[in-house]
């Protein structure tokens, strides 16, 4: 395991196909099958999968508003955006870089396993792809839409980052409904995640989403 030097960072990043539509289903239909499922196939999603994924998730829709800043498929407090997508793979884990349709490589090496609950490891999960939800309150305090008061305070700010979290989790249960995908929520081990990634202190990982085809389908 190993963070990548700037220069491999910036070198390494992985493009990701345009978000496209790939299939017709409803929203209505989409809520109909949403559900867990954590019985999950390691085989890999391809690139046009994983881009309308996180896209789905949390991607960009609409360009920049009055204040220059681009719209998101999930709403955030004062659209402070302050939630990161990590993206653990087999080979490392990566950082969603909605604006450039990107994925960056942060650190190498299979942490998959510290993406699941500490503790549930009756459960052989070895999903392709799991998104960590990484916060970043300072960007709260920062944030170049309108500033409430609670902005300021640290248990305003804890509800305000599960809440958007919970709005991105949300995005991802219904476009893994709508793809015939499995998703599975859950809990991380959230010191080893936060070393490994090396966060800053205003970075606090929050959970985990593991996404893939069904075991067995
Ligand atoms: C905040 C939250 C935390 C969760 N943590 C876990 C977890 O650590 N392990 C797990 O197997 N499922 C976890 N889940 C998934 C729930 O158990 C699941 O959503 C619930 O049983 C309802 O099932 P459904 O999603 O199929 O409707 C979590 C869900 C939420 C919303």
């Amino acid at each position: 395991m190993a963070l990548f030097s700037s220069q491999e960072y910036l070198s390494s990043a992985v493009r990701l196909p345009s978000p496209a539509k790939t299939n017709d289903c409803s929203v209505f239909t989409a809520l109909g099958h949403r559900r867990t499922i954590r019985d999950i196939s390691p085989a890999k999603l391809p690139p046009q999968i994983i881009s309308n994924l996180l896209w789905a998730a949390f991607g960009v829709n609409r360009p920049e508003n009055k204040f220059g800043v681009s719209g998101r498929t999930a709403a955030s407090a004062s659209n402070s955006q302050e939630i990161d997508l990590y993206v653990a793979q087999k080979d490392g884990i990566y950082l969603y870089d909605a604006g450039k349709n990107l994925l960056q490589p942060v650190v190498s090496g299979d942490l998959r396993s510290a993406a699941l609950t500490p503790g549930q490891h009756s459960i052989d999960a070895e999903a392709p792809l799991t998104i960590i939800f990484v916060a970043d309150t300072h960007r709260l305090t920062a944030t170049r839409g309108y500033k409430d008061a609670g902005l300021e305070d640290p248990e305003v700010q804890k509800a305000y980052c599960y809440v958007d979290t919970g709005l991105i989790a949300g995005n991802v249960y219904l476009y893994a409904a709508a793809e015939g995908l499995a998703a599975w929520f859950h809990n991380c081990d959230k010191d080893r995640l936060a070393k490994a990634l090396g966060l800053r202190s205003t970075q606090r990982v929050l959970f985990a989403q593991s996404v893939g085809y069904p075991d067995g389908a």
